[in-house]
């Protein structure tokens, strides 16, 4: 008996000593390091996303060293399943996690990252479930794993935790509480054994720049893309479409590309990718009228496949086990069925001049996608199939386009880990507006965009906040798929609805620079208050000690950001919310200044602010530059030179580095670009006074215009 006893246990310790997996960091790419554990998995979330690294950009990056304490990262397999501990300080905040709607640090959550549309509760169920996480501490973590990943942000305690949580006793202290301190992030990956990686900072900028260059940095959409885009209703005809296009023209309102939703199809739900005969007679014809308008075609779909379509047979046998919608889920792990949908596209789209793609219903939900049961002839569980599929389709089409030398910007349901690369944005079914804001600030943690689109609205005042909101995202959009609204639907607001589309067309070269700095240095265009340098509090005082009164703003940065944004270096913007006269900005270092009227509003402070309706709260850090042009309903045509503005705000000199391109080609990748030096400097006065650049840069007129916007 004794000697049983004797056995087992040796035989228990065996196996816990044998869990205890050792890790070897390498440094693969300056300040990011990866570590393999256990069994190498067949699939990868980066793989599926398909990015190649960006060197240069990263060796422009601080020398830096591995962020975290070795020692304390633990990693070990048992019966099939990969447990990581990594360390937290007791003042971190955690960031990213997926594409969150409703709380930004993530500090204190279990989440378990599953593919899905967002559902109403920030629980990891998201079309974006990423696993990565951003420290505010300056580091950042990735789970490189396609797998229902469960992420305990620091709410487990262990029994040999360095830093437990005080003992308390219910019966008589009023400071117990249900959920105590805890100093570590655990994870579970359903696998034996994952790809990690580890990025250093040292800000929390330079390490979504690393996560980002990883994956090849950012997208750089066409111009077209940064300008309106209108989505018809569902059963709008090619006739119809054309009608929608020329009352754009009308009013005078800007459009460069239409969404068409699934009446182009000949059936959808599931999806022919064949035009409708008697919705779309000629296709070729259609698109080549919208073409001489300046306007691009941007096609819905499923990639379920439907019996109707000639798809059908050829890839019959590359589909799941199971069917969505009775159409087929193709397989695309397997290079022959990106092929048939290669040829297929090509020959009905690409050939005859569609612009892009909304791929729909890749995210879920659960009762209508492929169960976990599915199966897929490549052998990929269904699981993985999940976490990928987003990821995959827009890998593979964005590639068709790279094939032929133009540029596509989309929309997308799902996404996934090291997609910044890709040309697509994240929309969904979800409407609250100030959710939709959350979201945008948490896409920038996690290299994704997201669009906060319009559809309806009860009242004008909804309206109008909401297309400020969209004018003042990575896609100005209104979604009219079930509602038919139009930019005029409120006539009470149609002028400031205007004003404000044609703003954001008046900030073009400002954007269009914005999305070259992320596609060359990985800087999330819009993005989360927390990655401004120095904005994330770093001070060792106690919660207790912050009072609204004494110190309202470092009570107001310790709480999670979430309703105002930066977009780009320069300009944050604090949207309104229907129902609301006022709201509080909170304004990082330095002194600020209203983008409008070019007065100061503050410093390192709280502010409280009245905006009148027609106008989105925008604020200009001392010495921004921002270029304009003059109002345009397109983006400019080949060759076509405008004239700049360069706004120039505060007190303070300041500098801005223009990009541009041909605005539509991939030859900015062989050097095909300029970047032009806009800067202000004080003369022997005092007097601020800006440059004039040396040759003009690609799609301007060599003569600037500066506008001194402070007094
Ligand atoms: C939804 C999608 C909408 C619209 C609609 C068309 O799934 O989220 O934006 O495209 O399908 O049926």
């Amino acid at each position: 008996m004794k000697i049983l006893k004797i056995l087992s246990i040796l035989f228990l310790s065996q196996t816990i000593l044998r869990a205890q997996t050792s890790v070897v960091w390498k440094e693969t790419y300056p300040g990011i390091w990866k570590a393999v554990v256990g069994q190498t998995q067949r699939h990868s979330l980066l793989q599926a996303a398909g990015g190649h690294v960006n060197l240069s950009a990263l060796q422009q990056l601080p020398k830096t060293t591995f962020p975290l304490d070795k020692g304390a990262i633990e990693i070990k397999i048992i019966q099939g399943k990969t447990y990581l501990k990594f360390p937290l300080q007791r003042d971190e905040q955690l960031f990213g996690l997926g594409l969150n709607f409703q709380s930004v640090n993530q500090r204190g959550r279990i989440l378990n990252l599953h593919m899905d549309h967002f559902g109403g509760k920030d629980n990891g169920r998201s079309h974006a479930p990423v696993p990565f996480y951003v420290s505010s501490k300056g580091y950042g973590v990735l789970i490189d794993a396609a797998q229902y990943i469960t992420v305990y942000a620091g709410t487990g305690v262990r029994v040999d935790s360095k830093n437990p949580p005080e003992l308390q006793d219910r019966n008589t202290n009023k400071k117990w509480s249900a959920q105590p301190y805890s100093d570590a992030v655990e994870v579970l990956v359903p696998a034996n054994g994952t790809s990690l990686y580890v990025f250093a900072g040292p800000s929390p900028m330079q390490v979504v720049q690393r996560y980002n260059l990883l994956n090849g940095g950012g997208y750089l959409p066409p111009k077209w893309g940064l300008g309106f885009t209108q989505r018809v209703p569902t059963l709008y005809s090619q006739d119809d479409i054309l009608k929608e296009v020329a009352s754009f023209e009308e009013h005078d309102f800007p459009l460069d590309f239409i969404g068409v939703e699934p009446g182009w199809h000949s059936m959808s739900y599931p999806c022919t990718f064949e035009w409708d005969p008697t919705r779309f007679p000629s296709p070729k014809l259609f698109l080549d009228q919208l073409a001489a308008k300046g306007v691009s075609a941007n096609l819905w779909l499923n990639p379920y496949v439907s019996p109707k379509s000639s798809l059908y047979p050829l890839v019959k046998n590359l589909t799941g086990s199971h069917t969505v919608w009775n159409g087929l889920v193709p397989d695309f792990t397997l290079a022959k069925t990106r092929q048939l949908y290669k040829d297929h596209f090509t020959k009905n789209h690409l050939n005859i001049g569609v612009g892009g793609y909304k791929i729909d219903e890749v995210d879920g939900y659960d009762n209508w996608v492929w169960p976990d049961v599915a199966t897929f002839p490549s052998g990929t569980s269904a699981e993985q199939m999940r976490q990928m599929y987003g990821s995959m389709v827009q890998q593979m089409t964005a590639d068709w386009y790279q094939e032929i030398n133009k540029r596509t910007y989309g929309l997308v349901r799902a996404s996934n880990a090291g997609a910044a690369h890709l040309p697509f944005v994240i929309y969904n079914d979800y409407y609250n507006h100030k959710d939709f804001i959350t979201a945008l600030v948490n896409s920038s943690f996690i290299g994704v965009l997201w669009t906060p689109e319009v559809r309806a609205s009860k009242t004008a005042e909804e309206w109008i906040r909401r297309m400020q909101s969209a004018c003042f995202s990575p896609m100005a959009m209104i979604n009219a798929w079930a509602d038919g609204t139009k930019p005029w639907t409120f006539p009470e607001v149609a002028d400031a609805v205007k004003e404000v589309a044609n703003l954001r067309m008046r900030l073009l070269p400002y954007m269009y620079t914005t999305f070259a700095a992320y596609r060359r240095e990985g800087k999330p265009p819009f993005r989360a208050m927390q990655l401004v340098d120095g904005f994330v509090d770093q001070s060792t005082m106690e919660r207790g000690q912050f009072d609204a009164t004494n110190n309202p703003y470092q009570m107001a940065i310790r709480k999670d950001i979430k309703d105002q944004y930066m977009m780009g270096d320069d300009i944050l913007v604090a949207p309104m919310f229907a129902g609301e006269k006022t709201r509080q900005v909170i304004l990082p270092k330095g002194k600020w200044f209203d983008f409008y009227t070019g007065a100061f509003v503050g410093e390192n402070q709280l502010i409280k602010i009245e905006p009148p309706l027609e106008k989105i709260p925008l604020f200009v850090r001392d010495g921004g530059i921002i270029p304009m042009v003059p109002v345009h309903r397109q983006a400019p045509k080949s060759g076509e030179k405008w004239p700049l503005e360069l706004r120039h705000y505060g007190q303070a000199p300041g500098s801005f580095m223009l990009y541009d391109d041909d605005g539509k080609t991939f030859d900015f990748e062989k050097g095909a670009y300029s970047l032009t030096r806009f800067s202000v400097q004080k003369d022997a006065q005092g007097k601020l006074v800006g440059n004039q650049p040396e040759i003009a840069p690609m799609g301007y007129v060599k003569e600037v215009k500066w506008v001194f916007m402070t007094n």
